[in-house]
């Protein structure tokens, strides 16, 4: 696998001048790639929206190079917000934050606070670091649809909306990153991502609260719906794959199959993909497996249950929003179906 983690001088150059003048620019972060636009020019902003697609009052985060650059987009931060970006910036890991009064309110949807990233991938820091400002960034896929982890992810599914793309390869982590919010001096984690509830409960020494509140600030990545490929998903009993797999294609009809291991037995219409039985592996490959999976022509899409693990969290969380049903048992909670 070739590794294209840095841009030439150049192609940084041109993107910075495309950002100035109001122009899109893809360009890719350890998560997943950015549709970025400048996050001081509103009308840029609403680009991104109409790009993709996107409710105009869903809020987007902003990027950038570093934590020094806070002071400019949030009016204040709680100690507790400083010692996790001491912590895990540069890096997957997003703050909601209360918002200085001139964010935007495009970038915002009009709220009070604001979210905030320094994503660590190497191109996406030259990028803001040769910007200097902040760069709004929401995935770079239509919205609702599966995130990119690749640059011809987003050609093939923006590319006459958005000319320029940075092209840095296959994303390392393949998951959005973590998002959290704070209340008073305690954390609370909205969306699961590579950085994980114990390692933030490690580093602060303290309990943290678990999942977005009817209060909390919207989070559109958690209505259903969200970072769905076009086959209609279900998940399935891990134990029982290879039996729905065998019935659902009974009489010939395609399915596609997501799985931690190879089949008992070869399936004649059924497209398998053995994704294994390591969360970060799996994590890397699951948006560019589902692609795969969705072009395959299949009636359904049966993703086999992933392990009750918190490592598997951020992937199980993406999964069920994925997913239009849930077959089988299941112990917890939040699963919906239909
Ligand atoms: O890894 C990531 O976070 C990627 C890369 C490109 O940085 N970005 C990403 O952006 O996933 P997007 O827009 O697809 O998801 C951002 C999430 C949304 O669910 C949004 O609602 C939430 O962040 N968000 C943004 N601003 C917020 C705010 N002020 N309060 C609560 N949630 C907010
Ligand atoms: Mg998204």
């Amino acid at each position: 696998m070739v590794r294209v983690l840095r841009a030439t001088q150049v192609e940084i150059d041109a993107a910075v001048q495309a950002l100035r003048e109001g122009e899109l620019v893809a360009f890719p972060t350890e998560t997943v790639y950015g549709l970025g636009a400048n996050a001081q020019d509103p009308a840029a902003v609403r680009r991104v929206f109409e790009v993709k697609g996107r409710p105009a009052h869903h809020p987007v985060i902003v990027h950038l190079a570093s934590a020094r650059q806070l002071q400019h987009w949030a009016r204040e931060v709680p100690e507790v917000a400083r010692r996790l970006a001491e912590r895990f910036w540069p890096g997957p890991l997003t703050m909601v934050l209360p918002r200085a009064v001139q964010v935007h309110d495009s970038v915002t949807g009009g709220q009070d606070t604001v979210a905030i990233r320094v994503p660590s991938h190497p191109m996406a820091q030259q990028l803001l670091t040769a910007f200097g400002g902040g760069i709004v960034a929401p995935s770079a896929n239509r919205y609702g649809k599966l995130s990119p982890t690749r640059a011809e992810h987003v050609r093939e599914e923006l590319g006459h909306a958005v000319r320029r793309v940075l092209d840095g390869g296959e994303c390392q982590l393949g998951l959005e990153s973590t998002i959290v919010s704070f209340e008073g001096p305690t954390v609370r984690l909205l969306r699961p991502g590579a950085v994980t509830a114990t390692q933030l409960r490690a580093h602060l020494g303290e309990e943290i609260l678990l999942g977005a509140r009817d209060s909390s600030p919207r989070v559109p990545g958690s209505t259903r719906s969200h970072y769905a490929p076009s086959t209609s998903l279900t998940i399935v009993p891990a134990t029982q794959i290879d039996a729905y797999a065998a019935a659902l294609s009974e009489g010939g009809r395609r399915v596609a199959v997501l799985a931690q291991c190879l089949p008992l037995k070869v399936h004649r219409y059924v497209t398998w993909i053995n994704a294994g039985r390591r969360p970060e592996q799996y994590g890397h490959d699951l948006y560019a497996n589902l692609r795969t999976l969705d072009r395959a022509g299949c009636v359904q899409i049966l993703v086999q249950d992933v392990p009750q693990d918190e490592r598997w969290e951020a992937i199980r969380d993406r999964l069920l929003r994925a997913a239009t049903s849930v077959s089988g048992e299941r112990t917890d909670t939040g699963v919906m179906a239909g």
